[in-house]
This record gives structure tokens, C-alpha cells and sequence, in this order.
């Protein structure tokens, strides 16, 4: 489902919540990562900054950096997904002042490569979103469980059960699309609750743990593929177990190369080129980058 035809922009957000059809987001962190994303036919790349813990190995989010965020989202914006990237702000860069968030949001636009900046937080964001979104900056808003308040919150816990905190919640969500949200993010909040306010705000919102209601969804692509398995929340849905996929294949690798049966004829190289056992005499890796090069090629630059 590779998208054919032109790239998709930040406009793709409002006009999916216009037509009513879903938005699609995923993760990526790096060039594999956004190349099988934009395959798949994403409408959009989230560098999270759960590549914290599922890239990194930190045990949460709170270490990860501007640093961080920048050399992740250039490596995802090398592979020219053709869609809309949006790059979370790490935990520590819009906390200390409207300039320095302003800096930090710049660097993932201007090195990063990112199109939109991603916030936590709701009430107490007001300064920043609004010097974001003056800075010519699009912000996408975040409320529910917002992971890098996981010391204050005591922990990761479904956010918004109790009377007081749902109507807060909605508050907020209408307070970040004044603001200059284009897209909120509700995370781990019950479905009734995400549903109403997805059908309250102008802007769409993108679940994760939040039910089919949710203008859009947003998985972790570690945690869709099997290949995070430190933690298994109930919102996440395996499409795939990558993980023992590779599991597997490393230990076949690990045995044949023990038993001297890798590598085989096929995998080594004459004095002469041209001798692929397919018969061709070509590259027939079809790729292209350094790997796609050493098929069998002569290096002389003649064919
Ligand atoms: O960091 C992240 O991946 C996120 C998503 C889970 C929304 O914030």
C-alpha cells in the first residue's frame, strides 16, 4: 500500500477529520524503520520519543535529549517518507524557558528535517504552544497519560476515570485547539471519554489507548512488530512477532556458521567477476546504496 502520487502534508490531518476517514500514524526511528512505515501507507511518521526506551534502553523517556530527537529524525527524514514527520520534544526542552523551546523546536525543524513538533502536556503548556505556533512551528498536542510525567503521575495509569479529571481533560483538549493544535494526541484514556472529546474539538485526534472513537490511531512500531518486549500494554496490538522472527534467524546463522555451512558457494566471490550462480552476470540486487553494489560488480566502472 505504498503511496502513489503526491506527498502527504500536515493538511492531511484536517482533511481526514473532514472526510471522516481514519488517520494512520506510526512511529519510526530510523531510515529502516520510516522506509517500512511509508511502505505500509502510513499518513504519517511520529518520532517518538519512546525511542528512548525502545531504541536507546533507557527505562523511560525522561533521558532522552534534543540531541537525541534531532540525529533520530534525520535518519527517519533520509528515507523522503512522502509523508508528514512530526518529532516529540524531549522531556526537559520546553520546561525551562519559551526561548529555549522555541530553539530546541527550531533544531528539529531546521537539522532534524522534522515538518511539526509534538508537546506533552495541557493547561500549563500555554506560553509554549502559543510561541510554538507564532514561531510558524506546527504543534501537535498530547493529553492523557503523558509518559514524561510518569514520576508525578506515580507511574503509567489510565488517565481521566474520575469525574474531575474527564472534564478537565476536555477542557484542556478545547484550550490546546485554541491555542493552534492541529492534531491531538489522547493517550491511555478511557474509549467514552476519548470519543467525546474527539467529537468536541475541531482538530483530529490520534489514540493510543483510546479506543475506536479517536479521529486516527498511533502505535509504537517496536511494540506492532513483536520487537519490544519489555512491556505489553492491553492498547497494543502485535500484527507481526518480528522479534522470534529474528531470534530464530540469528541462531540459524550462529549454527551454520559453527557447522562451516555459511557462507556457501553462493555468497563468496571468484577472482573473476560476473559469476553470480544465478546466471545473469548482473547485479540483480535491484538496491541501491552500497550493498545493492557488491552483487558481483567489477569495479573498473566497465560492464
Ligand atoms: O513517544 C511516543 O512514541 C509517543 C506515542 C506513543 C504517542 O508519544
Amino acid at each position: 500500500m505504498e503511496r502513489k502520487g503526491k506527498a502527504l502534508t500536515l493538511s492531511v490531518f484536517s482533511r481526514r477529520k473532514r472526510d471522516g476517514r481514519k488517520l494512520v500514524v506510526l512511529t519510526a526511528y530510523d531510515l529502516t524503520s520510516a522506509l517500512i512505515a511509508a511502505a505500509g501507507g502510513v499518513d504519517a511518521i511520529l518520532v517518538g520519543d519512546s525511542v528512548g526506551m525502545v531504541v536507546l534502553g533507557h527505562e523511560n523517556t525522561l533521558p532522552v535529549t534534543v540531541d537525541d530527537m534531532v540525529h533520530h529524525c534525520q535518519a527517519v527524514t533520509r528515507a523522503r517518507p512522502r509523508v508528514p514527520v512530526i518529532a516529540d520534544m524531549p522531556y526537559g526542552s520546553f520546561h525551562v524557558s519559551v526561548e529555549k523551546t522555541v530553539e530546541h523546536a527550531l533544531r528539529l525543524i531546521k537539522v532534524g528535517g522534522a515538518h511539526a513538533v509534538k508537546v506533552e502536556g495541557g493547561r500549563q503548556r500555554e506560553a509554549v504552544i502559543k510561541a510554538l505556533v507564532a514561531a510558524e512551528i506546527p504543534v501537535m498536542g498530547h493529553l492523557g497519560l503523558t509518559p514524561q510525567s510518569v514520576n508525578r503521575l506515580g507511574g503509567y495509569k489510565v488517565q481521566g476515570r474520575e469525574a474531575a479529571a474527564a472534564a478537565e481533560l476536555r477542557e484542556e483538549a478545547t484550550l490546546l485547539t485554541e491555542w493552534g493544535c492541529f492534531a491531538l494526541v489522547l493517550e491511555c484514556v478511557p474509549s467514552a471519554l476519548a470519543t467525546a472529546v474527539s467529537q468536541n474539538i475541531a482538530i483530529p485526534t490520534v489514540g493510543i489507548g483510546a479506543g475506536a472513537g479517536c479521529d486516527g490511531q498511533v502505535l509504537v512500531f517496536h511494540d506492532m512488530l513483536g520487537l519490544f518486549t519489555g512491556l505489553k500494554p492491553k492498547f497494543v496490538k502485535r500484527y507481526a512477532d518480528l522479534g522470534e522472527a529474528a531470534r530464530t534467524a540469528v541462531a540459524q546463522y550462529a549454527d551454520e556458521v559453527r557447522k562451516g555451512e555459511f557462507p556457501g558457494p553462493e555468497h563468496q566471490y571468484d577472482d573473476k567477476p560476473s559469476s553470480r550462480t544465478d546466471g545473469s552476470g548482473t547485479n540483480v540486487s535491484g538496491q541501491s546504496g552500497y550493498l545493492g553494489d557488491l552483487g558481483d560488480n567489477d569495479d573498473s566502472g566497465k560492464s
